[in-house]
């Protein structure tokens, strides 16, 4: 798309963001515009939308903003064609989707902001879009879905479970990506996972899930789950914390079941030639949290380019935890404080490829710490869609 274009787009985008509702407005008239043309679109989306109904709104704002960078969205756009064939649309749903999309956004932007200009540049974007991820769709030779059966559920934590699986068929992911499930109890509500563990002969995938209360799936993940029941898995998606620059030193900084796509690399790290040196600090409310620490601490063992910090916001597990979160000799003792402070203030890490993975609100404050010490924002990445 040539300058101009992208410049109408992502001006009439951010002027229709500005006005009362923004965001929450565009989704809702877009949903009711699809909805009214193409009744039998509804049937693809789950009974309860108010809370993925940002999802697709939420994509197509990162990728307006993105449009004179194509080698970040163009692979995105990729990936999310790719991963929407488990939907089982036709490129006749893109063509409404895309028409809707153009329709909610001259309604909301008013005859004054939407001249014909604006419309044409819009329709270009939509247009590179679609064709982006229908021709990625199209071109992708593998399954749309996978069917993982499963073999264990561990639970670590009262509200976290290791989920194992073995796949029917192989699945050429990367470590550091995620895909999208959907357990049989909760039909329609794909959620995301990011893959624990490097691809292997057997097939067998892990998962982390942590219980978010109130959700939809995960209670369900950790609550219920049985050996044997099946999932369906969407194609690999992300990326971004995908190994780099084997170059730069790398500092990877995760929380929670964040763990998960940076252990799956590291695990697969031994596996490559030669490893820069490689920080990991671990964050958690408290120590109990760490409850990777065991595998963690083990790979650092054998591998003398990692050095695993673990950081708790207390220093003590609460009087009603079971149990006492020692440091074996020779691994970095627990830091007490706020991740991102922590991080910031340990070394200087110009100069490092730095993946950040966690809630959004830790990923945001991480990054603000971080750029505030000075370091290029280029040089920190995280995955779009958290
Ligand atoms: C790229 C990516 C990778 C992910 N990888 C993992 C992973 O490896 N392990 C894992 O456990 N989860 C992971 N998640 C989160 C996961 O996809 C679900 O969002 C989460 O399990 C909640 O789903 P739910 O159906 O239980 O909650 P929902 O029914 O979707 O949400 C219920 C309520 O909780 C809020 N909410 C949703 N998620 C969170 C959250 N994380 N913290 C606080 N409030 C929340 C919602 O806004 C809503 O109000 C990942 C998310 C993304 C975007
Ligand atoms: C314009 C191109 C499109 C973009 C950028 C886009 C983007 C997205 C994103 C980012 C999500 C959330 C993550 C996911 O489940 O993969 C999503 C979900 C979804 N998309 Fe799309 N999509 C597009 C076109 C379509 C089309 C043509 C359909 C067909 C009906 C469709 C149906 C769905 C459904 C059913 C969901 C699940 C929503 C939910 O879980 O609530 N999308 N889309």
């Amino acid at each position: 798309m040539d300058p101009l274009t992208t410049s109408l787009v992502k001006s009439s985008f951010k002027s229709i963001g500005a006005t009362p509702g923004g965001e929450n407005a565009f989704a809702q008239s877009f949903y009711a515009i699809l909805f009214a043309a193409r009744p039998e679109i509804r049937q693809y989306f789950p009974a309860a939308m108010d809370l993925q109904r940002d999802r697709l709104m939420r994509a197509v704002g990162y990728v307006v903003e993105r449009l004179d960078s194509p080698e970040t969205v163009l692979p995105l756009l990729a990936q999310l064609g790719r991963d929407h064939r488990k939907y089982d649309i036709s490129d006749d749903h893109y063509e409404a989707v895309g028409e809707a999309l153009v329709t909610a956004l001259a309604g909301l932007a008013g005859p004054e902001l939407w001249t014909d200009e604006t419309e044409r540049a819009w329709r270009s974007a939509v247009e590179l879009i679609v064709t982006t991820m229908t021709d990625a769709a199209h071109g992708e030779p593998g399954p749309p879905t996978w069917v993982g059966t499963v073999l264990n559920h561990r639970r670590v934590l009262d509200d976290l479970a290791i989920v194992r699986l073995q796949l029917d068929q192989p699945m050429p992911y990367a470590p550091g990506q995620y895909v999208s499930v959907q357990i049989h109890s909760r039909p329609k509500m794909w959620r995301y996972f990011s893959f624990a563990t490097p691809p292997n002969s057997d097939r067998i995938v892990e998962f982390h899930v942590r219980r978010v209360s109130g959700g939809w799936v995960s209670p369900a993940i950790i609550g219920e789950t049985a050996v044997g029941d099946t999932w369906l898995l969407g194609a690999p998606l992300g990326g971004v914390g995908v190994w780099q620059n084997p170059e730069r030193s790398q500092l990877m900084i995760a929380e929670g079941t964040g763990i998960a796509p940076l252990r799956a690399q590291l695990m697969n790290m031994p596996r490559l030639d030669g490893n820069p040196p490689t920080h990991l600090f671990y964050g958690g409310t408290y120590p109990y949290d760490h409850y990777d620490l065991d595998v963690l601490w083990a790979l650092s063992r054998t591998s003398p380019w990692l050095t695993v910090v673990p950081v708790a916001e207390n220093r003590d597990n609460p009087w009603w935890f079971p149990g006492i979160s020692t440091v074996p000799a020779g691994m970095h003792e627990r830091v007490t404080g706020q991740i991102g402070r922590v991080v910031a203030e340990y070394a200087d890490w110009a100069d490092h490829d730095i993946q950040v993975v966690g809630a959004p609100s830790m990923i945001r404050t991480t990054k603000y710490r971080l750029m505030a010490a000075g370091i290029d924002s280029r040089d920190i990445h995280h995955d779009p869609l958290y």
